[in-house]
């Protein structure tokens, strides 16, 4: 099966797909908001700390486990030692839980897009995300709202037909048409966005450095899981993609473009919204930090109150930012479904058109059934806020300590295999990041993480939620994970061992 393995086109369409999967809802959505929960300017030292210690060192490691072992997770720790199948299964259902809960906020940007052209939202905006367009009821109400259900319905029909393409015809084609167009239309929008008047206060407000926030451990908890998420990394989307990379692909510089390219976005992003924060705040002569409520909601509460407040340019700015969300999270998401979609055809010998059947339909049918609720926000707080701080950061570190602390042999057979073939050579630091740095950040940052969520809980949302959809979905990470490393796969490990680049 997987001797026919697809492969991508070229060097670009790779290197396309992955900027694709890296730029997303994280870069624009998650980022503004987390920043500015995270004391805005005094986010930025931890964020790109973050990235120098764990980002790229696991970027790398991805790449190359996906690229040598030429498998999705389960496949690629597996043919590593066959033990650490387990690790791969964890971050299979860590990213399809992603993806479930993904496909609701790309259908809301979806839904925005239509609603920019008029500003269907009107005069309170606020109001209207939570109380008309997501209908948000009291507790679990599991009622659902015919336009979440449409939306979201249709998001997972361009997904799936984009996935049914396979990684040429589809993925590879997709992200071909919408990188660049992303990149036009963001740009003219982020252009716009930093003339207008005010803009320099809020790019003062992100650019000018908190120090005493940065005491504070939930900043640091915030930057290593947003770089996580935002470089698709520890959950499996990255190992996949570089599965269907040629024998003698340039790994590390592929990963610095691709790293450099997301995190230039996400810059971007911030001087966008941040620009428009400042619009608002000089005219409403309020300070920046005061001029909108942060959270979950900044991309659709505070963007639409500045839209209605921008004159002509206002629908102008709306389309270009709700569309190219749109776009940006519909190339991330072919990224995160393509995980277990991969995975089990790597280990059950599932045809393409099966795998994307039955795996994209039994996502689409959870994913539209909980999230076309009145309950949907909840599930995307806490569902995002458990599977990222506890089930990607638990997934990286169990990653490096099975490839790194209990097989040193392994490690230096992973770096003469990328320096062989990459024209950015990795040594001794890289070692000393991924094997020390690294897992201890992880490993504080996990501790720091269960501590809070142990004694206070998360958000104010009722414990029977949190027990169920928190707490549950990390022990179905966990028994999912354990079941599926036992079941028997078409074929052995060992058998296609003459499979993979040695
Ligand atoms: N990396 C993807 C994003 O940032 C998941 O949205």
């Amino acid at each position: 099966m997987s001797a026919q393995r697809e492969s991508w086109s070229t060097r670009s369409g790779f290197i396309l797909a992955a900027i694709g999967s890296a730029v997303g809802l994280g870069n624009i959505w998650r980022f503004p908001y987390v920043s500015y929960e995270n004391g805005g300017g005094a986010f930025i030292i931890p964020y790109l700390i973050a990235l120098a210690t764990a980002g790229f060192p696991l970027l790398f490691l991805d790449y190359t486990i996906g690229q040598k072992y030429r498998g999705a997770p389960p496949t690629a720790y597996g043919r590593m030692k066959k033990s650490a199948e387990f690790v791969g299964w964890w971050q299979v259902l860590v990213c399809s839980v992603i993806g479930i809960y993904y496909a609701s906020v790309l259908s809301w940007a979806g839904q925005y897009t239509i609603y920019a052209f008029n500003q269907a939202w009107g005069g309170d905006a606020e109001s209207f995300f939570y109380h008309q367009y997501l209908q948000r009821g009291s507790g679990l109400d599991f009622t659902i709202v015919p336009s979440l259900f449409i939306m979201l319905s249709a998001v997972w029909a361009i997904v799936l037909f984009i996935m049914y393409g396979g990684i040429r015809k589809g993925v590879e084609i997709a992200n071909k048409i919408f990188i660049p167009l992303l990149v036009v239309m963001f740009l003219v929008m982020v252009i716009q966005a930093v003339r207008l008047p005010g803009a320099a206060e809020g790019l003062n407000a992100l650019f000018t450095p908190n120090w005493s926030m940065m005491k504070d451990p939930k900043v640091w908890l915030a930057a290593y899981g947003h770089v996580f998420f935002s470089m698709s990394i520890g959950f499996g989307a990255m190992v996949t993609y570089a599965s269907y990379l040629k024998r003698n692909a340039n790994l590390t510089g592929s990963g610095l473009v691709v790293g450099f390219a997301n995190s230039s976005f996400e810059i971007l992003a911030g001087l966008g919204i941040f620009s428009v924060l400042g619009f608002m705040a000089v005219a409403s002569g309020k300070p920046v930090s005061e001029v909108v409520s942060g959270g979950i909601g900044l991309a659709f509460v505070a963007f639409p109150k500045i839209i209605s407040t921008m004159g002509d340019a206002g629908p102008i700015i709306g389309v270009l930012f709700f569309t190219s969300l749109f776009v940006a999270g519909l190339t991330s998401m072919a990224s995160i479904i393509q995980v277990p979609i991969s995975a089990v055809e790597d280990k059950f010998g599932w045809s393409h058109k099966k795998a994307v059947t039955v795996i994209g339909g039994i996502s689409a049918a959870i994913s539209i059934l909980l999230f076309s609720t009145k309950t949907a926000l909840t599930f995307v707080d806490v569902i995002d806020h458990f599977a990222n701080n506890i089930g990607v950061v638990f997934g990286a570190i169990l990653s490096i300590i099975w490839v790194t602390w209990l097989n040193r042999g392994l490690l230096d057979r992973l770096i003469r295999h990328i320096n062989s073939i990459s024209s950015f050579k990795l040594g001794a630091g890289w070692v000393f990041v991924l094997t020390i740095v690294t897992p201890i950040s992880l490993i504080a940052a996990l501790f720091l993480s269960l501590k809070s969520l142990l004694t206070k809980g998360y958000g104010d949302y009722d414990l029977m939620t949190q027990v169920i959809f928190g707490w549950g979905m990390v022990v179905f990470f966990a028994i999912g994970g354990m079941i599926l490393t036992k079941l028997k796969g078409h074929v052995s490990h060992d058998e296609l061992k003459g499979d993979y680049h040695e």
